[in-house]
């Protein structure tokens, strides 16, 4: 190991508590993508960052605005020409808090318990973003940077339609690298290092089906009018056959083959039925027939149901007809699905199932395309040779069923790969009430960055 290497894992070490100080400075800062009351965070987690990394003494830090959160951009272009060039990418917003109910602790206080700190955006994505500029830290002050470094850094991830995508599109000089890392997705367990080499795509649609023309009393209309919530309820439940299949028509046209040595791999993953069980607390397992669960979550396409609303649902009763109801659908999707196809087949399948008692509108918000990576680049191979030395075992392998809708950005107009890695864990309730990061998984993952930018 050079000494270079050595003093910067030594730096890394000793500067863990710096960096969950860091870590709890950008938690604090409620970057809620879709509320709008919190433009004001946004912009300050954008300034927060833009400070960090000048103080990280990269050449350019620039925040860039786009019609919606800025852009945080930044390079060190020091190693020189003969080195290759990563593009670091990261997203500074976090999705809504609520249920707010459901925390122990106040989401955006970072509160330590055990070997976990608690807060919103811990594990999506703020943590990893410190672990990357900890590693750079490290290996800054103990000498040179071994390559060329680029953030991407946006504000928009959590949301539908983000504008990333131009951006790359109008910047691909000032983003040409060699590479993409990814730091936003995870690993199956403290002790399982993980590489992931898709990364699913998403269609998110809100469907509002409308009724009478108001809120009606139940008792003198119900019989004659068609109930919006009653045609909903029959609607969603039509989306999925007897087999677990989405009813979509088209909608597995495009859905290429898992081939046999893929299957084969993945049955091999320390991922059982077990693991769905356990982090759910259900009692049983659902899904498409003919698929393992690690195959229906990674390699194949699913529908669900993220939210419904109709009529009256305070405490008590009210008796009424509701004048609509609505419902939030997502598919997520594999190679070589379409997600504007997907919208297509959705209306299709109500134009066909809708009864004429009501009115209905389908409005699409993501359409991001699936991705997959290359699993043998050097670039990975960097990184299995980083988490060997890290974590003494050779990472698996694995499909996301979440999304990542940069990477296939990133992929045809960059042409270059990414590599997915994380230091999340499934247990960390990502989206979900008292998100977490295990800290010394964090701290671990700052070590293997560092490696990974040595192997490079
Ligand atoms: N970090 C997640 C993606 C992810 C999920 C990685 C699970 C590993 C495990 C990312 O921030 C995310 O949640 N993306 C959204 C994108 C959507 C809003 C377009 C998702 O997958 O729901
Ligand atoms: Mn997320």
């Amino acid at each position: 190991m050079s000494e270079h290497r050595q003093k910067a894992l030594a730096y890394a070490q000793e500067h863990n508590p710096q960096s969950l100080d860091k870590m709890k400075q950008i938690i604090s800062i409620p970057s809620v993508s879709t509320d709008p009351e919190r433009a004001g965070d946004i912009r300050k987690a954008a300034e927060w960052l833009k400070a960090e990394l000048t103080a990280l003494d990269m050449d350019r830090v620039e925040i860039f605005p786009t019609p919606r959160h800025p852009i945080v951009y930044a390079e060190d272009l020091s190693a020189g020409k003969d080195k290759p060039t990563v593009l670091i990418y990261g997203h500074y917003d976090v999705q809504p808090e609520d249920p707010v109910d459901e925390w122990d602790s106040d989401p955006f206080i970072p509160t330590e318990k055990g070997e976990n700190l608690y807060a919103r955006g811990a594990t999506d994505m703020k943590g990893q973003i410190i672990a990357c500029f900890s590693a750079i830290d490290a290996i800054r002050q103990t000498g040179d940077l071994p390559v060329n470094v680029k953030f991407l850094i946006e504000g928009e991830e959590e949301i539908g339609g983000s504008y990333i995508e131009t951006f790359i599109k109008e910047n691909q000089d000032l983003l040409a690298c060699d590479f993409f890392l990814n730091p936003d997705t995870g690993m199956q367990a403290p002790d399982m290092p993980t590489v992931t080499y898709a990364l699913r795509g998403i269609a998110y649609f809100e469907l509002r089906v409308q009724g009478p023309k108001q809120d009606m009393h139940s008792g003198s209309f119900g019989g004659a009018i068609h109930n919006p919530a009653q045609v909903m309820a029959d609607l969603l439940a039509g989306l999925h056959d007897k087999k677990g299949r989405v009813t979509l028509p088209g909608f597995y046209d495009r859905v290429k083959p898992l081939d046999d040595d893929e299957r084969e791999e993945l049955s091999k993953l320390p991922i059982g039925d077990e693991f769905y069980l356990e982090q759910g607390g259900v009692k049983a397992l659902f899904g498409e027939e003919g698929f393992t669960a690690v195959e229906r979550t990674g390699a194949r396409p699913t529908l669900e149901i993220n939210g419904l609303y109709s009529g009256f649902i305070g405490e008590g009763q009210k008796t009424v007809l509701p004048a609509y109801a609505m419902a939030k659908v997502s598919c997520r999707l594999v190679a070589d699905q379409d997600p504007v196809e997907v919208y297509e087949q959705f209306k299709t399948y109500l134009t066909e199932n809708a009864p004429d008692t009501v009115t209905w509108e389908l409005t699409q918000m993501s359409k991001d395309f699936p991705s997959l990576s290359d699993r043998k680049s050097k670039w990975i191979d960097a990184y299995v040779q980083a988490a060997e030395k890290t974590w003494g075992k050779r990472p698996i392998f694995k499909r996301e069923g979440g999304s990542v809708p940069v990477v296939v950005h990133i992929q045809q107009t960059l042409g270059v790969d990414s590599v997915n890695i994380g230091f999340g864990l499934p247990s960390d309730n990502m989206h979900g009430p008292n998100e977490k990061i295990h800290l010394p998984t964090f701290y671990k993952g700052i070590e293997a960055l560092v490696h990974f930018f040595f192997n490079l």
